[in-house]
């Protein structure tokens, strides 16, 4: 069978093959979840970094309006990711890759397809993004567009999310620029696409997972499928038009030396429509040390310092879970 479900026909995705049922306890199980009510709004023109804080401690993330990043780019944007999941099999088959070191490459459900036992709902796209001028020529060509646009909203991304990491290095009384550099130097374009599946309740687009990055903004398209585990249940999350939300990684949990949390998150299918959305993250740099940052660790760093190198080798030996990951480098006696 193809691998990649944008490349199936209508007439394959109507049956869920076997390999796609999850089995009870892993699987949603049911449509009806709860909405999550109550997500805290960030107005980026008045924000004050207090404000972040909250929303970050008390919430786990937040969504941002007048984020000034223009809607037209946002929309053409989601229009040529659309566009490239929509071109020919033997153009996506090109960009075909699950090795980790292919800086442009498309797959479908993890980057463990072989070895997995049941697979997730979804086909991904990920290409790095910094600078743009050093990656662009390995981005699609088809649609002609895609380049020109997602070059731009590349860097209207950069911009947005360094607004947000200066508000919240400020509410830390960190150096301002704390997050430049090494510390954010990779950034990649994740972009999520679900075929419509015939049973959502039977089907798990995206594992429940926390997010490994330093931070990440998420661009919803308007159907549903976002899932946060939230006060012991799954919940819901409305997609907010012309929003974006905010997710801080594993990574701010450790520079803030646990003040931040990075919450469970999962995405469910939809039977009648294809979902898309885009995914910005921000990566510390393989070999530049992470650790508390002073000011937030005033008396007693909880976690010693280490490289995003040996995080993400260290995910495979701790249940694959990233916050067992972060435990695994918590300073003993502590
Ligand atoms: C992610 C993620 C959610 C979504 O890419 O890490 O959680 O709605 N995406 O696609
Ligand atoms: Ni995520």
């Amino acid at each position: 069978m193809e691998v990649l479900m944008s490349n199936w026909s209508t007439k394959t995705a109507q049956y869920l093959p076997e390999n796609y049922v999850f089995p009870p306890g892993k699987r949603p199980g049911k449509l009806d979840f709860p909405v999550c009510e109550n997500i805290p709004v960030i107005d980026l023109e008045k924000a004050k970094s207090q404000q972040i804080l909250n929303a970050c401690q008390e919430f786990g993330f937040f969504q941002v309006i007048n984020h000034g990043i223009p809607v037209s780019l946002m929309d053409e944007t989601m229009r040529v990711c659309q566009e490239f999941f929509g071109t020919s099999p033997e153009y996506k088959s090109g960009f075909y890759s699950t090795d980790m070191k292919r800086k442009c490459r498309i797959y479908s459900s993890s980057m463990d397809y072989d070895k997995e036992d049941f697979h997730y709902w979804r086909d991904n796209f990920t290409h790095h993004c910094h600078p743009v001028e050093d990656h662009i020529g390995l981005w699609p060509e088809n649609p002609t567009r895609y380049r020109e646009v997602v070059g731009k909203y590349s860097l209207e991304g950069r911009k947005f999310l360094f607004r947000i990491l200066d508000l919240i290095g400020e509410g830390f009384g960190l150096k301002p620029g704390y997050f430049d550099g090494e510390l954010s130097n990779t950034q990649l374009l994740s972009i999520n696409h679900h075929v419509p599946c015939p049973d959502p309740s039977l089907t798990v687009g995206m594992p429940e997972h926390r997010d490994p990055n330093l931070i990440s903004m998420l661009q919803q398209c308007s159907v549903p499928g976002l899932q946060v585990f939230f006060q012991g249940q799954w919940m819901n999350i409305e997609p907010m038009e012309n929003a974006f939300f905010v997710i801080p990684g594993m990574q701010l949990k450790a520079i803030t030396n646990g003040k931040f949390s990075s919450p469970i998150h999962r995405v469910v299918t939809h039977s009648e429509r294809a979902r898309t959305t885009i995914g910005t993250f921000l990566i510390p740099s393989m070999d530049i040390v992470v650790k508390p940052a002073e000011d937030c660790a005033v008396m007693s760093p909880v976690y010693r310092g280490f490289t995003y190198k040996e995080f993400f080798s260290a995910y495979t030996e701790n249940k694959r879970d990233w916050e067992v990951t972060l435990e695994s480098f918590k300073v003993k006696n502590n």
